[in-house]
């Protein structure tokens, strides 16, 4: 999948089911593999990334098998060996683009007595790797990596993992998770302390599996995690919901589509990822959440979205690790709102897939959007209608191989007076496949040609 165009669509309708969500689709996985028997998943994302999650944990002695003929389904079984019993992989373990992947695993491996070595493509090995080695190190590990902390690098898994008290220095739910998943292998409590609320899917999956941990509340209002070591995991059935950060997509292409209503059935509503739908109704965007249930301790809903008339606002900092990866499709939204939508604490944007603020405001840029980047504040001043578009006034975006900036300037041309066309769609597998056709089928023109 080369370059892509994406022309202004008529109104969207009818209900599709995004894929799987793939931070739960890693953690299934991964935990799924530390657990004593089999595992079942169904909705499991079958994109890239978590593939090479799947092919790392058959590299160190899991079975992990699809279920034959399972053509929705998206059935998975994992055989689980037991905390501790992965086996040393022979080879390099190639994460591809998947940061969630890669973070994860060396916190699995930072407690098991073996030797393996990551990398990935090259925007993960531009990635910063020294936030997950800090506390993985005082758990025990030794990491050796020659590129100022960044992949390839190879972990040597402590033999005796400690257990650690840390407080996060950022608010990352991979570090968060990476600490959690090395605290399995220790004996006694670890507990990691964050700054700010994020996605707690790790947490409520190692609860399902059957783990001790606890959350408190610390003076200062942080969160603190513990987690007590050396469980017997037991495994368990978990039904994948919708990814919220996928549903994004045609959610924000329904509202500034006008005449559109769509329905996007069995989405994850974790609190720590639902920042984009409280972000665009404050805007004033109608989106209606109904049938509300539970999976494998996560909540999900049904949504329904109607085309609204969106006003500009401003996205306080603390909402950040709430949307973290919504902010390129919400800069669409905000290009078509009335008025200056400002987005305030965008600094861990730069170290995503690619440099996501620059790449997004140079995106916006070439579409005819008003658009400054001060500090770590973005500021999108909206058209109040119909951006202008790609075509007529600039060239072809440069996503930077990032699967968001891909997907969310192709919603920009559903959306805009002229078509948008990107440079290429290559990533887009990684976290949404069968998105051009899920988005097409809703009534969006997105078609292959060459720009
Ligand atoms: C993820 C956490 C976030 C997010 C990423 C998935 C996860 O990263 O951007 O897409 O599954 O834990 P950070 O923890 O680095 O913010």
């Amino acid at each position: 999948m080369r370059a892509l165009t994406s022309h202004p669509a008529a109104p969207l309708s009818g209900a599709v089911r995004p894929p799987g969500d793939k931070s739960i689709s890693h953690r299934a996985v991964i935990i799924g593999a530390l657990a004593v028997g089999e595992t079942v998943v169904r909705g499991l994302l079958e994109g890239e990334d978590v593939r090479r999650t799947i092919q790392a944990m058959r590299a160190m002695g899991v079975a992990a098998e699809r279920v034959d003929g399972d053509e929705n389904g998206n059935e998975w079984r994992i055989h689980g060996v037991g905390i501790g019993g992965l086996a040393p992989p022979e080879d390099v373990l190639d994460l591809g683009n998947s940061g969630t992947g890669a973070r994860l695993l060396l916190g699995v491996l930072a407690g098991h007595p073996i030797t393996a070595t990551l990398t990935g493509d090259a925007s993960l090995r531009a990635r910063p790797m020294d936030r997950i080695a800090e506390p993985l190190v005082m758990a025990g590990a030794r990491i050796d990596a020659r590129r100022g902390c960044r992949l390839p690098l190879t972990v040597i898994g402590a033999a005796e993992p400690m257990p650690i008290d840390y407080r996060l220095p950022m608010a990352s739910a991979q570090v968060k998770s990476a600490v959690l998943l090395a605290g399995l292998s220790a004996p006694g409590e670890t507990s990691v302390v964050e700054p700010a609320p994020t996605r707690d899917h790790t947490e409520r999956m190692l609860v399902h599996f059957g783990a001790d941990l606890r959350v408190e509340e610390e003076p200062d209002g942080a969160r603190r995690i513990t987690l007590v070591g050396q469980p017997e995991l037991a495994p368990a059935e978990i039904d994948v919901p919708a990814d919220i950060s996928s549903a994004a997509f045609p959610l924000v292409a329904a509202l500034v589509v006008p005449g559109s209503e769509i329905d996007l059935p069995g989405v994850g509503m974790n609190p720590g990822r639902i920042g984009l739908i409280q972000t665009l109704r404050d805007m004033g965007a109608e989106i209606e959440t109904s049938g509300e249930r539970e999976a494998a301790g996560e909540p999900i809903a049904d949504l329904r979205v109607r085309a609204s008339a969106l006003q500009g606002i401003e996205v306080p900092a603390e909402r950040a690790p709430l949307m973290i990866d919504e902010y390129p499709i919400l800069g669409v939204a905000a290009a078509s709102a009335r008025g200056r939508t400002v987005m305030r604490g965008l600094g861990e944007l730069r170290v995503k897939e690619s440099d996501r603020l620059a790449a997004l405001a140079e995106g916006l840029a070439a579409c005819g959007v008003g658009v400054e980047v001060e500090g770590d504040d973005l500021i999108v001043e909206g058209a109040g209608g119909p951006p202008p578009g790609g075509v007529a006034v600039a060239t072809t975006i440069a996503t930077r191989h990032d699967h968001r900036l891909q997907m969310s300037f192709l919603v920009m041309g559903a959306a805009a007076q002229q078509p948008v066309a990107i440079d290429h769609g290559g990533a887009i597998a990684t976290s949404f496949p069968g998105f051009v056709d899920l988005m097409n089928n809703l009534g969006a023109k997105i078609d292959t040609e060459a720009a």
